[in-house]
């Protein structure tokens, strides 16, 4: 089978940082002035990126992210985007938002007209010549460390409900000691971490208690 892309698709980087990887570090130019990446350390961090401004998806995924800015604010999580587009293009942008959908952009956007950070993140590929492929989602703890990334194509707008499940449920399993099975949500039930040992098998209940263990959220052992 042909691993080419099909006639009107190309190739798209995303992600060769690593989870469990360091993000590297940057400067740049933001809708909320110069940040710098590390200026977040202590929080936990949302990097993402946007194919265009005035687009129609990212306009949505921009909307939708501003209306939930308190329940990002609930998980003590920053946010901060990312595109090609000019700092001109962005400040417009938040504006022409504002006047049509009433929400008010205040995290901050990043200007990456070079492509530095998009390549330093494997947003892009090192030969891509533009960045307008994808949606690149970086979820970043309070280290600086990616702890989960997400790729979607242009033509699909992420879920801002996921990016909140994701960053509590990393945060609960941050400490090493309980999982978040699937569509888990704070106050459900997480899963222990199995023992894996001869004695923790045999002592189980049953033959799956040892490696499906349900636990309640606030109980740790
Ligand atoms: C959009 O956000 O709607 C979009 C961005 C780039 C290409 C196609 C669609």
């Amino acid at each position: 089978m042909s691993d080419q892309p099909k006639t009107g698709e190309a190739y798209a980087g995303c992600a060769p940082l690593r989870l469990g990887q360091k993000a590297p570090e940057f400067t740049a130019r933001s809708t909320q002035g110069v940040v710098r990446l590390s200026d977040f350390r202590g929080r936990w961090l949302i990097l993402f990126s946007h194919p265009a401004d005035f687009t129609p998806v990212c306009t949505s995924e921009f909307v939708a992210i501003a209306k939930a800015a308190k329940a990002f604010e609930a998980l003590d999580c920053a946010l901060m985007a990312l595109s090609v587009d000019s700092l001109f293009s962005h400040l417009a942008w938040i504006r022409a938002i504002r006047d049509r959908f009433d929400v008010v952009i205040d995290f901050p956007i990043i200007e990456d007209p070079t492509l530095e950070i998009g390549r330093a993140y494997g947003m892009v590929g090192p030969d891509d010549a533009d960045a307008s492929s994808v949606r690149a989602t970086y979820f970043l703890d309070p280290e600086g460390v990616m702890r989960a990334t997400t790729c979607y194509p242009a033509s699909v707008g992420r879920s801002i409900d996921e990016m909140l499940r994701m960053v509590a449920a990393l945060q609960r399993v941050h400490g090493g000691d309980a999982l978040a099975p699937e569509g888990w949500h704070p106050g459900s039930d997480l899963l222990r971490v199995p023992a894996q040992t001869v004695e923790s098998v045999l002592a189980a209940k049953d033959a799956s208690g040892w490696f499906y263990d349900p636990i309640p959220d606030g109980a740790t052992r």
